[in-house]
Formats: structure tokens, sequence, C-alpha cells
């Protein structure tokens, strides 16, 4: 197929992007840039053979989408491009509505227009919010807690909305637990502008000496070890989904929500020792009260991926952490 990925530039949709290469899918981005670097572009000539075909371009331009549109002519849509930092949302909100929900609505309109019918959208298990009980399911109550839940709640809805008016359209809607790693090359990961919101590239520069010890948020919880456990997933393992469900669109034919994890969760101080085994670094702690907005347990319900596109989760966590290292160590600034 050919696939327009938005956000094509980014943390999941670069690997994303070798998974489908490797898988003889060709590839356009779209990406505003405004989280990513266009040297990406060259780690993915390097590591797939291919330079993806690449615009930038906002998704909220309607003209220039269009125009994209009409040059690619994509049989699917792959769409990340959005503001993801929890923290952010709250400074700004109107920002990440705008950005988020405006930007998907431009981008569901001109599918509509050039008769763009398969969509996978990247969602995330914020939409769970504060989960009752752990494993989590599709069917668990949805409840967002912060405006970058609410965006992606919405536009869950939009596209839930959109494909019961239209049968001919179809989506996966992919939620995501708490993606890691990096690609096995270390050309490719995650590189947060600022100090990291999130804990393993938070680890991954305090191993790198960067930082000089590592807040635990919370060491009260209700788990085995009192600090608050995840379910991590491999980015690897991620981006595999996407063309999964991309095949799966094509097969079956209609529109499916599944949660993306592996249905093990691990704590802070877990995923700490399995990354101080991987690197052979120490990581100082410091414990601090819990962080607001924080929810002790959560880890996926995955059978339904299994069932719909014959996907599990294959890396463990010491791989997670010795891939996350690699690009650490590559690439101490990021790309
Ligand atoms: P990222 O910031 O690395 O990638 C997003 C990409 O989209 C960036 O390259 C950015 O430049 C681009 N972008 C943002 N707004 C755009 C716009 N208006 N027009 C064009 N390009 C735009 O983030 P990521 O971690 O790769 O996340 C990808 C998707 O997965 C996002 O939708 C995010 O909400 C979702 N998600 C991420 C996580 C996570 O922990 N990383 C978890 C669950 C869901
Ligand atoms: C994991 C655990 C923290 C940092 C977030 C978003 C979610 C999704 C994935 C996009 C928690 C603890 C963290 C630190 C710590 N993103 N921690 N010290 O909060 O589960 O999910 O990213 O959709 O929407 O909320 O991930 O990596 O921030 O935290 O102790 O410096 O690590 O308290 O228990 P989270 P995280």
């Amino acid at each position: 197929m050919r696939v327009l990925v938005t956000g094509g530039c980014g943390y999941i949709g670069s690997h994303t992007i070798t998974d489908l290469t490797s898988r003889g899918h060709e590839v356009a981005i779209v990406d505003n840039f405004s989280n990513a670097s266009p040297a990406v572009l060259e780690r993915l000539a390097s590591i797939t053979g291919v330079r993806p075909i690449s615009f930038q371009a906002d998704i909220r331009d309607r003209a220039a989408l269009l125009s994209i549109f009409q040059e690619v002519r994509p049989d699917a849509v792959i769409h990340f491009a959005a503001l993801k930092s929890v923290g952010e949302s709250w400074e700004q909100p109107l920002r990440y509505f705008d950005n988020n929900i405006t930007g998907t609505i431009v981008l569901l309109q001109v599918m509509h227009e050039c008769g763009v019918r398969k969509l996978v959208f990247s969602s995330s298990a914020t939409v769970y919010g504060m989960p009752e009980s752990c494993p989590i399911s599709e069917d668990a109550p949805l409840r967002v807690t912060n405006p970058y839940g609410r965006t992606k709640l919405v536009m869950e809805e939009l596209i839930g909305d959109l494909c019961a008016a239209d049968e001919s359209l179809q989506a996966a809607v992919l939620r995501y637990f708490n993606p890691v790693g990096a690609h096995p090359s270390g050309e490719l990961g995650e590189s947060p502008s600022g100090p990291p919101a999130n804990l393993m590239p938070y680890i991954c520069q305090v191993a790198a000496g960067r930082r000089e010890y590592l807040n635990v948020f919370g060491n009260d919880y209700d788990t085995a070890d009192g600090t608050g456990v995840r379910d991590y997933i491999h980015v690897m393992d991620l981006a595999r989904a996407h063309t999964d469900a991309l095949d799966a669109l094509n097969t079956c034919g209609e529109s499916f929500t599944v949660n993306l994890g592996t249905g093990r969760g691990y704590s802070v101080l877990e995923l700490v020792k399995a990354f101080e085994l991987a690197s052979g670094r120490l990581i100082p702690l410091r414990f601090c009260p819990r962080r607001a907005g924080d929810v002790g347990a959560c880890y996926a319900d995955p059978s339904r991926a299994a069932e719909r596109l014959g996907w599990t989760a294959q890396f463990d966590l010491a791989r997670m952490c010795e891939d996350a290292w690699r690009w650490q160590c590559r690439h101490p600034n990021g790309i």
C-alpha cells in the first residue's frame, strides 16, 4: 500500500516507517517538525535503504494537505501527528485542542475529499483515566483527567461517529500503553526537548550523567514495592502493530479499537533495576511525593489485539532498556 504517515519523523512514527518499509509498503511523511528533526529522514534512509518522500507541512493547513494528498494518492493514512505532553496540555490547553483536534478534523476532511478510506489512529491508555482495575480491557470506562487525554478521547469519538455514518470508512484505533526503547541500530529513538517528562528517557539521562538522580514519584501506592506500575512496551513491537493494523483493515474490512501493551506491569523500581543491569550504570534515586494525576497501576489486557491483529509483544523489559541505552550512548543529545 501507499501510506501517508502524519508525524512520521517523530518517535513512534519513525520506528513504524522502518516496519512499513521492510514489509513492502511505500511511505510518504507529512510533519511540521514541531517535535522532530529532518535528520530522521537520513536515518530512515540508512536503516531501510529507502528515503521516504516527505513534506514539511502542518496538518491544520488544509490547502497544503490537499495538495500532498493529490500528489501522493495514498491508500491509507497512519495518523501520529499530535502534541503529547500531559503537563504542557495543562499550561496550553487551547494549543492542544487546536493542534490535535482541529488537525484531525482537517485530516479527516481531506481524506474524505480524496476518497481515502483507511485510517490508523494513535490513541493512548490515557483515555482510561484512573482505571478501576487492571488489566484494562477496551470496554473499561473512558474518563480522561487532563486536556491532552481529552483531545485523544474527542478524536476517538469523532472517528467513531464518522465510521458509523459511512461504512466505507474504516479506522483502527490503537491505544498505546507506555512506549519505550529504540530501534536496535541505535540510530532512531526518543528525543525529548527539555527535561524528560517520562520515566525511561529520564533514567537514560541519569545513567549518562546528564542528571544527578531520578525522582521517584511516590512509594506509597498499593503496589508490591509502593511505586507506580506501568505496561512498558518496546517501540518496535508497537511499530509492528501498525502494519498489522493496516493488514487487518484490508482483510476484515471493519473498524476496531485495540489496546497495545504487553499485559504485564512493572514498577518504577523494577524498571530502574532492569536498566542498571542493561547499562552497567547506577541510577541514584530520590523519593518524592506522588505526581499529581498519576495512578498506582495501569496495564493492558492485550487479548483483543491478539485476536484482531494476531499481534503480541515480543520484546522484554531487558531488551527495552538495552535498546534505549544504546540510543542514549550513540546519540547523547538526541537526533
Ligand atoms: P512525537 O512528538 O515524537 O511525534 C509526533 C510528530 O508529529 C512529531 O514529529 C511532530 O513534529 C509532528 N506534529 C505534531 N503536530 C503536528 C501538526 N499539527 N502537523 C504536522 N506534524 C505535527 O510523539 P510520539 O511519541 O511519536 O507520539 C506519536 C503519537 O502517539 C501521538 O499522537 C501521541 O499522542 C501518541 N501517543 C504517544 C505515547 C508516548 O508515550 N510516546 C503514548 C500514547 C500515545
Ligand atoms: C511512568 C511511571 C511515574 C517520571 C504518560 C502519559 C500517557 C502516555 C504515556 C501519551 C509513573 C513514574 C515518571 C519520573 C517517576 N502518553 N515517574 N519519575 O505517566 O504512565 O504516561 O506517558 O499518551 O498519557 O501520561 O508515563 O513515563 O511519565 O511515568 O517516578 O521522573 O514513572 O510516576 O509511575 P505515564 P511516565
